[in-house]
């Protein structure tokens, strides 16, 4: 396929438009929101984004779209609902709400509580068709002690209990951000708005299997490429600013492949 393992300097529309039909397995991105930021004041055209990746997508696969909203004169833009609806309204399903939390979240409002999340929105085009399910260790360290009912000799003994050593994950996912957090690769700082690799790595691990084709239309600092790269998936991606399509090329040129999947250990 054209622009497979690239990551080129382009609208992301227009981008799109030159990809077949349903040829992409993940989408994982994070829009500008709001103006947050400014991308050379570029207004998004979301409705046609969402169509075009509904596209684009291949049956049964997921984008996972993270973003949360700007304040506005103290009110909450909702901007990221909005999406979700659009999402819906292009044919997608959407699978699940997920929570990006924040770590280390600077105060922010007097008023109301310090805002430590953003959404991840996991929409697919139908069922998914992969679902590798992350797991985290039980407590205990596999073991809870149980009081078991008295016996004969009146005693109430207490029997330790094995458990399982892991359990599926919630869907609430917790990061640090900043350098060392989000990554400690100082030249993705250059970038403003970046999210942790180790987010983007848990989604490509999640929705995708090795030698599958990852995409992010608003590629950054290259996160998304980088994270697809470490974990052996094919990469695909555009951004509009050259000098950020810069920092995301000697950032993924600069990965080496893990030898190692966690699928292929387990
Ligand atoms: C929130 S940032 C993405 C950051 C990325 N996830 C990372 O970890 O570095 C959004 C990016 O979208 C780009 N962008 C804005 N409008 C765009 C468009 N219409 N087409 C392609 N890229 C666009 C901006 O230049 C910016 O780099």
């Amino acid at each position: 396929m054209k622009y497979l393992d690239e990551i080129v300097c382009k609208e992301c529309i227009s981008f799109m438009k030159e990809l077949p039909d349903n040829c992409i397995d993940l989408t994982m991105t994070s829009p500008p929101y709001d103006n947050l930021r400014d991308y050379n004041g570029f207004m998004l055209d979301c409705e046609n984004i969402i169509h075009e990746l509904y596209r684009i997508t291949a049956k049964g696969g997921v984008v996972v779209w993270v973003v949360g909203d700007a304040i506005k004169k103290g009110n909450k833009t909702l901007t990221s609902f909005k999406q979700a609806l659009m999402f819906q309204n292009a044919g997608f399903n959407m699978h699940d709400v997920m929570i990006y939390k924040k770590k280390n979240t600077p105060f922010m409002r007097s008023n109301a509580y310090t805002n430590c999340f953003e959404f991840m929105f996991v929409a697919s085009k139908g069922s998914p068709k992969t679902f590798n399910p992350l797991k985290e260790p039980t407590k205990r360290n596999g073991y809870e002690m149980l009081v078991c009912n008295k016996k004969a000799d009146g005693i109430n003994h207490k029997v330790l209990k094995e458990l399982k050593k892991e359990k599926t994950r919630n869907n609430i996912w917790e990061y640090a951000v900043g350098l060392g957090g989000s990554t400690s690769d100082k030249n993705a700082f250059k970038h403003p708005a970046i999210f942790p690799e180790k987010l983007a790595s848990d989604h490509i691990l999640s929705w995708t299997n090795k030698d599958d084709i990852v995409f992010d239309p608003f590629m950054g600092s290259g996160t998304t490429a980088k994270m697809a790269k470490v974990n052996r998936r094919r990469y695909i991606g555009c951004d509009i600013s050259a000098e950020y399509v810069e920092i995301a090329k000697k950032r993924v040129a600069d990965t080496i492949p893990q030898a190692n999947l966690f699928q292929e250990i387990e």
